[in-house]
């Protein structure tokens, strides 16, 4: 008989499930601002431990982890000093294997994030590279040149600001896209191909379900002949030939990689996180490649009906041309928070007023932005989307915090910030620690319960009324409504199809999945009747705010359920 037939093991994860991803809803953890079980300020894989009945409560399929490794955290610990072990501040790889044990058994897949674009200027190999010197073998796994005179190889910018090249004690320069301490790795290298590869199988073998690939875009480059300006570069065609970014030939790196992951059942799965042009995720979603790429669009999009209708629409599309299905992600530790992005004016439309910052090719809201916020326009708004992104087809990826309504955290004092996008800009972009700020578990006590003292990132004094036991008797709170969302969406999510219902309203959204459940959304600020049949048919599972029968009030989203 097939295999669906086998009862799920003791460990709550059915192994014969090669296709849980598809429409899951992943919760990210950022490891350090989660849960700090020994109170050092840092949070800890035990502490995620420790909040794992909460993680079950929620109802979410997986986890993804951010950096847990070694690091130095010049980069949130997206600067790797050694990618098989667990900083020892966060635990040790038994605390990462009970942590795993716990999930599972309450049938929670884990995620973890696996950085290759840079090492951190601590990892073994590049202390190698510095003290070889030019023309080593040990130097050929970075990036190394020659500068011209005192003058770095070329003026390229790094994505954190300033150059992309540093200079080593010996004269050369080595290339880091990122910060000064995240050399590049120089994926043309053997040992670098390779060493991934046992990454990959080390944390496989230990049962991990799959992995999220930070700056997939940027692993290979070509730098053979001369190089150019950042001018030329930012000139050039990015249609898999770009000297640095989104090649072709990257997906030889993955082709390997997906042979890795199809050797273990079920098979380990990969997301992107491939900052490219929307043509282009699909080579990266593919099931040759990596099998699913992050669509950033509605990081993007303003609270705007005809912008969702048209990300919804063309991301399905998308996802169907690569046999993948697509995903959606209104937040994560990169971006603003989206309930205060949706309290604000949008970026486009005030670009002089509020501090933006560039990643990749786009330009994200960022920090510092407390005195235009309309917070509770915002958390209405965020309240709406997240019911509406949850009622879609395709996976759901859910950032800490956001199932509380979090707000960003503006007013963080410059000496206490930690992100390095923040000194690299002169403070000129108030980078990304307003959206890592420890969670608040309790309303009031040292740290709001993330540990029994201090908090490594200041919480502000809003965060005791937004905590997980402010609201978890409470049946308005945002807590409740993704609780509920997230029991609802198994029921909702049939298959990966939905129909669109003309509302004859510019600023509603209504669509039907074909097991009958209805997803209508206002983004206008005026009722929205529903019809005659919808109310006779239907009835409201679910809604974002309090409804008068028979309507969706402004800013607002309601789940119908087929009677
Ligand atoms: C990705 C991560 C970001 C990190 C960068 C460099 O964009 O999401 O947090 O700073 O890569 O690793």
């Amino acid at each position: 008989m097939p295999s669906a037939h086998r009862t799920a093991p003791a460990s709550g994860i059915d192994d014969d499930d090669a296709t849980w991803w598809r429409q899951a809803a992943v919760y990210q953890i950022y490891p350090r601002s989660f849960a700090d079980a020994d109170s050092d300020g840092v949070g800890d894989i035990p502490g995620i431990t420790s909040r794992v009945p909460y993680l079950a409560t929620l109802g979410i399929d997986a986890v993804w982890l951010s950096p847990f490794y070694p690091s130095a955290l010049a980069d949130g610990g997206y600067d790797v000093a050694d990618y098989r072990n667990v900083d020892p501040r966060l635990g040790t790889l038994a605390d990462f294997d009970t942590m795993l044990a716990a999930l599972h058994a309450n049938g929670i897949r884990v995620v973890v994030d696996i950085v290759p674009n840079h090492t951190s200027d601590l990892h073994p190999w590049f202390q190698d590279a510095l003290a070889a010197g030019p023309g080593s073998p040990a130097r050929d796994r970075y990036i190394f040149r020659d500068g011209v005179g005192d003058e770095p190889p070329t003026d390229w910018v790094s994505l954190f600001g300033g150059s992309a090249w540093e200079r080593a004690a010996d004269g050369q320069w080595y290339l880091h896209n990122f910060a000064v301490q995240q050399p590049d790795l120089n994926w043309a290298n053997a040992d670098v191909r390779a060493d991934f590869v046992r990454t990959l199988r080390f944390w496989s073998d230990r049962g991990v379900d799959g992995f999220r690939i930070d700056v997939a875009h940027m692993l290979t480059k070509d730098l053979s002949g001369p190089l150019p300006t950042q001018a030329q570069l930012d000139a050039l065609p990015r249609n898999g030939t770009h000297p640095t970014v989104d090649r072709d030939d990257v997906h030889e790196v993955y082709a390997e990689w997906r042979a890795v992951f199809n050797s273990y059942t079920p098979p380990r799965t990969a997301v992107a996180e491939a900052w490219v042009d929307r043509s282009r995720i699909p080579l990266y979603a593919s099931p040759e490649s990596l099998g699913q790429a992050f669509n950033f669009e509605l990081l993007q999009a303003d609270f705007d009906a005809r912008q969702f209708r048209r990300v919804v629409t063309e991301n399905l599309e998308l996802a169907e041309a690569s046999a993948s299905s697509t995903t959606w992600v209104l937040s994560n530790h990169d971006v603003v928070r989206h309930a205060t992005r949706y309290g604000l004016p949008h970026p486009e439309r005030s670009a002089d007023d509020l501090p933006l910052r560039k990643h990749g090719t786009d330009w994200l809201l960022s920090g510092g932005v407390e005195p235009e916020l309309d917070r509770e326009r915002g958390l209405r708004r965020a309240r709406a989307a997240s019911l509406f992104v949850l009622g879609l087809p395709g996976s759901a990826y859910l950032y800490q915090g956001e199932e509380l309504g979090l707000h960003e955290v503006a007013d963080i004092d410059d000496a206490e910030r930690q992100d390095p996008t923040f000194f690299r800009s002169a403070g000129l972009d108030m980078g990304r620690d307003g959206c890592r700020v420890p969670l608040p578990w309790t309303s009031d006590g040292p740290s709001f319960g993330f540990g029994s003292r201090h908090a490594h990132l200041p919480q502000p004094r809003w965060f005791g009324d937004a905590s997980v036991e402010a609201q978890e008797n409470d049946l308005h709170s945002t807590l409740t409504l993704y609780r509920r969302a997230l029991a609802l969406r198994h029921e909702l999510q049939a298959d990966e199809e939905l129909e669109w219902i003309e509302t004859g309203r510019e600023d509603v959204l209504h669509y039907v999945r074909p097991n009958g459940w209805r997803v209508v959304t206002n983004f206008g600020t005026t009722e929205f009747a529903l019809t005659e049949s919808q109310v006779q048919e239907d009835h409201v599972a679910l809604a974002s705010s309090e409804t008068p029968f028979g309507h969706v009030p402004g800013e607002s989203t309601v789940w119908l359920r087929p009677a």
